[in-house]
């Protein structure tokens, strides 16, 4: 078949900090915006000769046994044991084995979110996807509730959890998940080593409390796959963002893909400002480290455009 166009240009990305290049407003383009089909087959088709969603979501039980070691993906020369814990909580089956969705939402961060009024239309879809543990009851009218499945990098712990210092904080995080109430909490153990023990803070507390959430922990060749795709597709992106990875592992079970909440950039279509994730107490943009989210950006609106996904930037109906 023709090849997908991705990048959109055969000169080398570059990263794009400003908001040139998306003065052209995405908004009018979505009103017409069509579902193509084909193209979103496609896509999975090609996806999948990297990576298969339904085993890459998550390291099963079969594979690994307590005591194991584990060489993070980001340090390779730092190892961790596979603890008793994370034994436990490892899946049996893939939390995504034989499921196939209509529509999927993949909700980003960003406070392009906040006054959307998207909440009511996230919510509609068959599954929706969330980052990093962000707060929604707060937020519901812009972001909805419904979760399916919610990602959790271990930073989250010291930045949203004060890395549970005391009680209160312990018991803060307890109730977010909680919340789940059975949904996946998807969480990258083996990238980093910086994480190591928060996520055994929170595997204990999610046996110790009997918490009703289905654990996944991505399975350690999904990175290098997912970026192997999108340089296939001359997107060269050296660390790709949780939201990246939840499209490209969407495209697998999801017939079509909603993103809402992706928009790396200070201004709005407006030039209004807005804040870097909607839960932000204050405005400001820190550069982050080894992310190259504007191409990424880039790379998504190209896909919208040619009706593969669709990007919502703005207010919805
Ligand atoms: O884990 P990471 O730091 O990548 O994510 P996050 O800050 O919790 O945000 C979740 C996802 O939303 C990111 O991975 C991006 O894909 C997207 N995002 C965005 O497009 N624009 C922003 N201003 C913030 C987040």
């Amino acid at each position: 078949g023709a090849e997908v166009v991705i990048n959109g240009s055969s000169s080398p990305a570059v990263v794009d900090r400003s908001n040139e290049g998306f003065k052209r407003n995405i908004q009018p383009a979505s009103a017409k915006w069509r579902h193509n089909q084909t193209l979103s087959l496609r896509i999975r088709k090609q996806i999948l000769k990297f990576l298969d969603a339904e085993k890459d979501i998550s390291v099963l039980k079969g594979t690994l046994k307590p005591g194991d070691i584990i060489h993070y993906i980001f340090d390779r020369d730092s190892t961790m044991n596979v603890s008793q814990n994370l034994y436990e909580l490892l899946p049996r089956t893939s939390p995504l084995k034989n499921k196939h969705f209509g529509t999927c939402a993949i909700v980003g961060n960003s406070g392009v979110l906040l006054n959307s009024g998207c909440g009511q239309e996230i919510d509609t879809h068959s599954f929706v996807i969330r980052c990093n543990l962000a707060p929604v009851q707060e937020y519901a009218r812009d972001v909805g509730l419904k979760t399916d499945l919610v990602t959790m990098n271990p930073s989250v712990i010291q930045r949203a959890f004060e890395d549970l210092v005391n009680a209160t904080w312990r018991e803060k995080l307890l109730q977010r998940l909680h919340s789940l109430n059975g949904s996946i909490l998807w969480i990258p153990a083996f990238m980093a080593r910086g994480g190591k023990e928060r996520v055994e803070w929170v595997n204990e507390l999610i046996l110790k409390h009997r918490v009703n959430v289905r654990t996944a922990y991505p399975s350690l060749r999904l990175l290098h796959a997912v970026r192997g795709y999108w340089l296939t597709n001359k997107v060269h992106i050296k660390r790709p963002t949780t939201g990246l990875l939840m499209y490209t592992l969407a495209t697998r079970f999801c017939n079509q893909i909603y993103l809402y909440g992706f928009w790396p950039f200070p201004l709005d279509q407006n030039q209004n400002p807005v804040k870097y994730h909607y839960y932000d107490s204050k405005y400001g943009y820190t550069s982050q480290a080894g992310h190259t989210m504007p191409l990424e950006f880039k790379a998504l609106k190209n896909l919208h455009e040619q009706g593969a996904l669709k990007l919502t930037v703005g207010q919805c109906d």
